[in-house]
């Protein structure tokens, strides 16, 4: 009998769990609190309780090549960067074509997650859902957990002395939904993430004024790269935050950067800088999410410390069996949607026992190993941060998709050099190995055509392309003159 497979959520982590589970040949059911799929994608007008919640005008700082299924690529005509109700109609496209939503159980909230007695030996878990008021428990083999992590708004009011005095109001950005109410309004926008920097520059066009404040800035950079080219498709390793209009907002006065609140009055803000914003109708603290899975024991996934222990960013070290993982919780500059894709294959493959997991002193010891990393490399607060590439690739080994690019340069050189010098985009990781799509080649060898199809109103001549062979020339030519010198004394 197929292993039955709870999973919790249906964004695009859910989906992707859903779709490989049934490649596995296992049984997903796929519990979704809201009435429908695409998780934060899915817009709603006002903030709903355990969702996570997006602003009207939101876009994707990915780009489409980069952040599809890796044999679902979107349509030509489809913009590099997209709108959410662009995103949510290609999610259904996904979920219709891949028959999933008949797997989901929509309007159903799973309020417990517990080992069931027998545990030791058999991995099986207790999951209790509530639908209409009414609760039901059933057993399954195995559990994925796919249910965001964008929901619980950290709203460090405590940090903030004299906020409780201040006239004007104050939100958290995830009850942020537009800047109408904001009109005529002096706003302090408190966070230079992505978020603050969005509904900053949204508002700055009503507002009377925006401040931005933060505390130890940011990298800004545009979602176009040289050539006009989407950011994401050439060669990139830092968390940037992404704004195409924010340096202009800045130059014309209408936003302006602070450093960090050192406290409030009734009606100003006191920067650290001894500088004060008078007059203060609204704080919004975009401030980022906390992450919580408040159907299961906390110390399963955070087994030391109150840190996040999971092997890989998916599977807790400590269980007897392991039959549960966590989708999606990691974070890199890398599309959320092809690492669901692959760490739902994995995930789906251990539960399916055709891959193993190694011992749990093994994957402790990986998880120190990665932490003490990311603390170097990415500090404190970011401690789901990943490199994008490296985690696809190991990702990818585990499970034999990575792409094997010397035999690729034998086999087919044309591919092997897109491959290897063009962006790491989704398609690779479906190229060879289990799991195969037949179309990879060809989408990977189309990619340019589909990112500048939808920029073009006219034919100019042939579109030119990054220059990855200059890259390879560029490589080749230090050990091409040391042939030459040697040729030139040896021979
Ligand atoms: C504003 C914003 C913009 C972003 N832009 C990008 C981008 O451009 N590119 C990118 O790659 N990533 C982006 N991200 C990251 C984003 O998190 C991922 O793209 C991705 O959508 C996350 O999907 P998910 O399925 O893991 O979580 P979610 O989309 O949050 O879905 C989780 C689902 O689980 C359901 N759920 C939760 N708890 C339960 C429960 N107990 N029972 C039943 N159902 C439950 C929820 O209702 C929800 O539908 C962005 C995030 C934000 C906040
Ligand atoms: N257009 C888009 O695609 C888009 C839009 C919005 C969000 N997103 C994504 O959604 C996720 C969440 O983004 P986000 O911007 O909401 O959150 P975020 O990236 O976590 O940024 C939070 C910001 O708040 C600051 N902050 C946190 N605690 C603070 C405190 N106590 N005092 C002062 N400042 C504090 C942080 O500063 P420090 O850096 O100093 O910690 C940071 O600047 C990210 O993955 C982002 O990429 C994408």
């Amino acid at each position: 009998m197929a292993k039955r497979v709870a999973i919790i959520g249906a964004g695009v982590s859910g989906l992707a769990a859903i779709r490989c589970c049934l490649e596995e040949g296992l049984e997903p059911t796929c519990f979704e609190r809201s009435d429908d799929m695409g998780g934060l994608w899915k817009f709603s007008e006002h903030a709903e309780e355990g969702r996570a919640s997006i602003y009207r005008s939101v876009f994707t700082n990915s780009s489409k090549e980069m952040m599809c299924f890796p044999d679902f690529p979107y349509p030509d005509d489809y913009p590099n960067y997209l709108h959410h109700s662009k995103l949510q109609e290609y999610l259904r496209a996904f979920a219709h074509t891949k028959s999933l939503l008949g797997h989901i159980r929509f309007e159903t909230l799973v309020t417990s997650v517990k080992k069931c007695p027998g545990f030791l030996v058999t991995g099986q878990w207790t999951v209790v859902t509530e639908k209409d008021g009414k609760q039901e428990s059933t057993v399954f083999d195995a559990v994925m957990i796919c249910s965001g992590h964008h929901v619980y708004p950290n709203l460090p009011t405590d940090s903030f002395p004299g906020l409780e005095q201040l006239q004007g109001n104050y939100l958290h950005s995830r009850d942020y939904k537009g800047p109408e109410a904001f009109r005529g309004k002096r706003v302090l926008v408190i966070g230079l993430g992505n978020s603050g920097s969005d509904i900053a520059v949204e508002l700055s066009r009503l507002a009377a004024q925006v401040i931005i404040s933060t505390r130890s800035g940011s990298w800004v950079m545009g979602r176009v790269w040289d050539d006009g080219y989407p950011w994401d498709m050439v060669p990139l390793r830092k968390e940037p935050v992404f704004n195409d209009e924010l340096p202009s907002r800045i130059l014309c006065g209408t936003v302006s950067i602070k450093p960090g609140v050192k406290k409030f009055t009734e009606t100003s803000a006191v920067f650290e800088d001894g500088t004060v914003f008078e007059a203060i109708d609204s704080v919004i603290f975009a401030t980022g999410y906390g992450y919580a899975y408040p159907f299961l024991d906390d110390s399963i996934i955070k087994s030391r410390n109150n840190e996040v222990t999971l092997y890989k960013g998916i599977f807790p070290p400590q269980l007897e069996k392991s039959t549960l993982a966590v989708i999606g919780l990691v974070q890199s500059l890398g599309a959320a949607i092809p690492t669901a894709d692959l760490q739902a294959r994995w995930a789906a493959k251990v539960f399916a026992n055709s891959c193993t997991l190694p011992t749990t002193n093994e994957m402790m010891d990986d998880i120190d190993e990665k932490m003490g990393k990311k603390l170097k490399w990415f500090g404190q607060s970011h401690t789901l941060q990943t490199d994008y590439v490296t985690y696809m690739d190991e990702l990818g080994s585990f499970i034999g998709a990575k792409p094997n690019i010397p035999w690729l340069f034998l086999t087919d050189p044309r591919l092997a050099l897109e491959v290897f010098f063009g962006p790491c985009s989704p398609y690779q990781f479906r190229l060879m190995g289990p799991g195969k799509w037949e179309g990879a080649r060809n989408a990977i060898l189309t990619q340019w055509n589909r990112t500048l199809r939808p920029t073009r109103t006219r034919a100019v001549g042939e579109a030119q392309q990054p220059h990855h062979y200059y890259n390879l020339l560029k490589m080749l030519s230090f050990p091409l003159l040391l042939l030459a010198v040697w040729l030139t004394f040896y021979s």
